[in-house]
């Protein structure tokens, strides 16, 4: 087998991340890595990532076309995401440079969440939890924390993608009625209207910044929760906060919010039937492993002059030169 050393190209890591993926990053390549916990702001990212050639980005970095066009010799970017939102991918096309994204491994880990989510809020978990805490646990009642059942319910998903199928497979197993909307706005309108749960599983597009504001909210039965484990801004968020106060809806579990993080004194956290969790959806010790190793397989592979194993602008390849 021929070896032919591939040239060392500068990369900037905006976080650690866990496992030993950066490991294999750091011995083909000259890689600086952000150290704080907090992302580093814009102007800290485009002094560290001047010269860089291959940049690794979380969801928390915004990466448009005002920053692409300051990082001259950038040639590949991976985020350590399956969404790429936070990438101006047009922009990153137009320049030639591939973006890297995390699909596949992330699947089941926001799929158990989601699951998780529809149990905690249909059987009021966390209002029990503070219940036992706070030491007002009195003697056993018939009324007492009633919820609603998750089994036999009528299973909304909105995004029939990857995420979407693997929540679908899992309330199967609790005899839901599955009932799925892709980009169809009829398909979406029945969801709202038949669904117990609507559960969103869609990217954050043009197309679905906003999907769920008050029009939608209304259209769902006073007995449904919404689920959200996409993109916080799918949601229009004081058009939940309204339906929650107003009881449009019996409640909504959340793994993301607009803005996000959600500060603690938001107006929103102070409405009813409300289970908020901070964006956690692939935060498992495996899952965040596997997504480390993609992205840095993503960004060895653009910056060997390689087709990335998982582009999520594969258009990219097919222009000219
Ligand atoms: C997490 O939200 C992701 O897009 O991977
Ligand atoms: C993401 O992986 C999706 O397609 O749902």
């Amino acid at each position: 087998m021929r070896q032919t050393a591939l040239p060392v190209a500068r990369c900037f890591v905006t976080r650690e991340l866990p496992g030993d993926a950066l490991e294999r990053l750091r011995a083909e390549h000259d890689v600086e890595t952000w150290g704080e916990a907090r992302p580093p702001h814009r102007d800290e990212l485009l002094t560290a990532a001047a010269e860089a050639e291959g940049l690794l980005s979380l969801l928390t970095d915004p990466i448009d076309a005002d920053l692409l066009a300051q990082l001259p010799d950038l040639r590949a970017i991976s985020n350590y995401a399956v969404g790429t939102d936070n990438v101006d991918l047009d922009a990153a096309t137009r320049r030639g440079i591939p973006v890297g994204h995390t699909p596949e491994v992330l699947t089941d880990a926001t799929a158990d969440l989601a699951v998780a989510l529809m149990l905690a809020i249909a059987r009021r978990l966390s209002e029990g939890e503070a219940v036992v805490r706070e030491g007002r646990w009195g003697a056993w009642r018939p009324d007492f924390l009633l919820g609603r059942d998750l089994h036999r319910a009528t299973m909304g998903i909105v995004g029939g993608g990857r995420i979407g199928q693997a929540v679908a497979r899992r309330v199967e197993g609790f005899d839901c009625r599955v009932m799925v909307a892709g980009r169809d706005r009829g398909e979406l309108e029945r969801v709202l209207a038949e669904a117990d749960f609507v559960s969103l599983h869609t990217p954050l597009t043009d197309q679905t910044r906003g999907l769920i504001s008050e029009p939608e909210l209304r259209a769902m039965k006073p007995t449904a929760y919404l689920v959200n484990t996409a993109r916080g801004p799918i949601v229009e968020t004081a058009a939940l906060e309204r339906a929650l106060r107003e009881g449009w809806i019996a409640g909504a579990a959340l793994d993301v919010t607009d803005p996000e993080p959600l500060p603690g004194d938001h107006p929103l956290l102070d409405a009813p039937n409300l289970l908020v969790v901070p964006h956690v959806g692939s935060a498992t010790h495996a899952t965040r492993e596997a997504m480390a190793d993609i992205a840095v397989d993503n960004l060895c592979a653009a910056l060997a002059g390689e087709r990335m194993p998982h582009c999520a602008n594969p258009e990219v390849y097919e222009r000219d030169g």
